[in-house]
């Protein structure tokens, strides 16, 4: 049995060792800290989306240099006009487009010399694209400049450049009319099939709180023709998200009286959605105080899973508004069991079961219900609820989630070795391929500790 203070001490010691140095200097943390001889697919990178709580957990010690090392090294793997004709990463001889991060990067031996070597997707398992990594990379920016106060960084015409092809990217006009981003399916955290292309809340989330950052991290200079822009799309986003995802029960009642085939601009069910696609479950969950943002939203489609990282996100940056934010964390507490259970928490709920998972996930073994991606419980998801907790007043929700996690690492502390993630409806079981010593489990631990 361990004390709470050797659990932390333990953290920091396993986050130490999961750092990825490049011609000796430290310049990210690998995913999951496991020794050589178990299989380490692509656990031995550093993923973009995987390093914020490491950065996090860095900053708060006052250890900006990491920080600092990561963000030039991604920047110099940023598909850009210098490097884009010696760009490895094809599919079928197509390159990824102008602005683009990769997912990860990997430290490899090239005749002889240290190299760094980033993936876009062209190996990750299904070929997935990483929209999200933009936008963390923005984030996280941001979060450095605050945390450090160095303001010459991100003044260089190298991270100026940077922003701008990032904006070009993501705010380009293609076939849309919605504020809200278009993306292929895996395009984030959930990097696997499981019905998330369109338009999921976590791209939309991230997208606002990266359209934030950059405005505020570009020099006047370097915005005039695109500031104005950026403003209409986060108020028409911010708009969009508050109206259309938001789900409570007065929502719910009108749902299930939608009338449908409605044409025209004052109509009141704008996406066609059909009350037969209320799932039953829906029904009688949401609590009469709370509510939640929905998981997606399209033409005659609304998923009405819950998803923790969009909520969550969405109340960190104030993309929910105030009344809507009390009410997502009030449904987490009155839907605790559910949503937590006995290890903070899951990544989406519910699970999608029998045939359901077969059409969607295309029979993936690895998501099988209450499992992985697929309802299974992410510790890293507790520092994001401590911090939504935090941020409107909820201290008692991140006590109790920080406590649950303690407990559980402190009694079995041998066993669970800081796993990836936990399966189960309550998250009891260590998840049936979880890594061991998975870096963002371990950094979420200390941020939390440290929000605290
Ligand atoms: C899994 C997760 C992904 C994460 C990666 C490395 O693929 O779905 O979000 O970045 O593992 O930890």
């Amino acid at each position: 049995m361990y004390t709470e203070k050797e659990l932390l001490s333990e953290a920091w010691t396993r986050l130490e060792a999961s750092v990825l140095k490049f011609e000796n200097e430290p310049i990210g943390t690998v995913a999951a800290a496991i020794d050589k001889s178990t299989q380490q697919f692509n656990y031995g990178h550093c993923f973009i989306r995987d390093f914020v709580p490491s950065a996090l957990a860095f900053l708060t010690r006052g250890q900006g240099e990491i920080v600092a090392n990561f963000l030039r090294q991604t920047l110099k793997l940023q598909i850009n006009d210098k490097n884009i004709d010696e760009v490895r990463a094809h599919m079928d001889g197509v390159r990824p487009g102008m602005g683009l991060m990769p997912a990860s990067f990997e430290i490899v031996e090239e005749e002889g010399k240290q190299a760094v070597r980033a993936d876009f997707g062209e190996r990750a398992i299904g070929r997935v694209t990483p929209v999200d990594s933009c936008l963390w990379w923005l984030i996280l920016l941001r979060i450095y400049q605050r945390a450090t106060g160095d303001q010459e960084l991100v003044q260089e015409a190298g991270f100026q450049r940077g922003i701008r092809l990032i904006l070009n990217l993501y705010m380009l006009k293609q076939f849309d009319m919605y504020p809200t981003l278009l993306v292929p399916e895996g395009a984030f955290m959930i990097d696997r099939r499981m019905g998330v292309y369109e338009r999921p809340l976590e791209i939309q989330a991230l997208f606002y709180a990266a359209l934030l950052a950059a405005d505020e991290l570009l020099l006047p200079k370097n915005k005039q023709d695109i500031h104005t822009e950026i403003e209409q799309r986060l108020a028409r986003l911010k708009t969009h998200i508050r109206e259309h995802y938001w789900l409570d029960l007065e929502k719910v009642n009108e749902i299930h009286r939608y009338e449908n085939e409605q044409f025209g601009e004052e109509i009141c069910n704008k996406f066609n959605i059909y009350p037969e696609s209320l799932e039953a479950w829906a029904i009688d969950w949401v609590p009469k105080e709370g509510g939640y943002l929905a998981g997606n939203l399209g033409p005659g489609r609304m998923d009405f899973r819950f998803f923790a990282i969009g909520n969550l996100m969405s109340v960190i940056c104030s993309l929910a508004d105030e009344a809507q934010s009390q009410k997502i964390m009030n449904l987490i507490g009155k839907r605790w069991i559910d949503l937590v259970g006995n290890m903070p928490m899951k990544l989406c709920f519910p699970a999608i079961e029998d045939k359901e998972w077969e059409l969607i996930t295309g029979c993936d073994p690895k998501n099988v219900s209450w499992s992985y991606h697929n309802g299974g419980s992410w510790p890293v998801l507790l520092w994001f609820l401590v911090a939504a907790a935090l941020k409107v007043g909820r201290k008692s929700i991140a006590e109790r989630g920080i406590r649950i996690a303690e407990k559980r690492w402190c009694e079995y502390k041998d066993k669970d070795r800081w796993p990836e993630y936990y399966d189960g409806r309550k998250g009891n079981l260590v998840g049936k391929k979880a890594m061991r010593y998975q870096t963002w489990t371990i950094a979420a631990y200390i941020v939390a500790k440290d929000l605290m």
